[in-house]
């Protein structure tokens, strides 16, 4: 599967360093052609060494030995830089571009994409400095690989274990093999929405577009052409082929007919606001003796209308709040706006829904099948999306 394929490993200095011998046999013995770069600390767990005969090419581990331009051809040399195991510090180096040693020079020049498999105590990994620089590297495009739970080094149980070698090399494996969305056009709503009131004052509502952009990041890894409109969020975004910032939903229902026909896999994850203003005030509206009415008139339903234009090679999913009779509630939803797919997440369930990283759904399929998932970070949850649908199209 491997074959030819250029790796360039980096080791940082974890425990987890040793089962990277048995990673670059592994790679080695699939074809790949693999040059390791290891941290001054990584000497600490493991010598150089080993990965010179392993890898069977010199390790750079020096910036200063051999040639100084060294970083810059072997950045240009991979197909793949994967830094397994990758520690809390080198992760907060590389998401700040701080360069003091071999790894960290080599990910700055490197241009090809890259892959980190964190290894850490659970303390560490789930500290906020750790989890926001890995959200940065992840916005940035960098591959993080899913640190499982279970028994670390130190005793202690919880979350930022190295994977195993096997599951490395299969994610390696998958980056390399044919991406199921590849020449696809894939068009994701995501945010909220603001109605304004006068020059000061909107309605809005608690949506943070976390779930819309863990969709077009992991329809880009599937190797979807995304485009992405998105309400008013102050979250990064990730590098994407077209990002359309909206404010209103008739904004946002604008720049979605403006990109339907064209695409191939449309998701409305946008919590689009159903009711806005009758007028907007040109001025402040200043406040009066006694209590005030704000009539409003209904928005349009963007979703409805994609499914009224909708072909049939196209595919339109919608997504589903509910608080009581979810299924039944969002099986007629799908039904209303014509929908192929409709996710359902329900506020019952904690941990699903508005802000956080997480989200607990069901996929309705318009055939009636319904998939239920368990609570699972934003970024499982768009793969599963992504999953049951390509799934669902390889069935038909
Ligand atoms: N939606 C839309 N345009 C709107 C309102 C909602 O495209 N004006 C989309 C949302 O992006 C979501 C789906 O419709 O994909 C379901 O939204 P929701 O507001 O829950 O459903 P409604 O059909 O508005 O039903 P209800 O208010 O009765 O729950």
């Amino acid at each position: 599967m491997l074959e030819g394929k250029k790796i360039i490993l980096g080791i940082c200095g974890s425990i987890a360093a040793y089962k990277a011998a048995f990673l670059v046999r592994l790679l080695v013995k699939e074809g790949a052609m693999v040059r390791v770069v290891t941290t001054p600390s990584a000497g600490h767990f493991v010598t150089d060494l080993t990965f010179s005969n392993l890898s069977k090419n010199p390790v750079f581990t020096g910036l200063w030995d051999g040639t100084w331009t060294e970083h810059v051809h072997l950045g240009n040399w991979g197909d793949l830089l994967l830094v397994a195991p990758a520690t809390a510090n080198s992760l907060s180096k590389m998401a700040h571009g701080q360069v003091d040693n071999a790894l960290t020079a080599v990910y700055l020049a490197a241009s090809c994409p890259v892959m980190v498999a964190p290894a850490m105590d659970a303390d560490m990994f789930l500290h906020p400095a750790t989890q926001a620089n890995l959200q940065t590297l992840q916005s940035r495009g960098v591959h993080v690989l899913h640190s499982p739970e279970g028994e670390h080094a130190s005793g202690l149980t919880g979350p930022g274990r190295f994977p195993e070698p096997e599951e490395i090399l299969e994610q390696v494996r998958q980056f390399f093999g044919p991406q199921p969305l590849q020449g696809k056009k894939v068009l994701i709503s995501a945010g909220p929405t603001r109605e304004a009131i006068d020059p000061v004052r909107f309605l809005t509502n608690h949506s943070t577009g976390t779930m819309g952009i863990e969709l077009a990041k992991a329809a880009r890894k599937l190797g979807a052409t995304v485009t992405l409109v998105i309400g008013p969020v102050s979250k990064e975004l990730p590098v994407l082929e077209e990002i359309i910032r909206v404010n209103s939903a008739q904004e946002m229902y604008q720049a979605m007919n403006d990109h339907f026909q064209s695409s191939d896999l449309t998701i409305m994850s946008a919590a689009v606001a159903d009711y806005t203003p009758e007028t907007v005030s040109d001025h402040k509206i200043k406040k009066q003796e006694g209590d005030m009415v704000l009539r409003l008139k209904r928005t349009r339903d963007i979703l409805k209308s994609l499914g009224e234009q909708k072909r049939p090679n196209q595919i339109l999913v919608g997504f589903a709040l509910e608080t009581q009779n979810e299924e039944a509630n969002a099986k007629s939803k799908l039904e209303r706006k014509n929908l192929d797919f409709i996710v359902l997440n329900s506020l019952a369930d904690a941990g699903a829904g508005f802000g956080g990283n997480t989200n607990k759904i069901a996929i309705l399929h318009k055939n009636g099948e319904i998939n239920r998932f368990p609570l699972k970070s934003k970024a499982e949850t768009a793969m599963d999306i992504f999953q049951t649908i390509i799934k669902k199209g390889n069935e038909d």
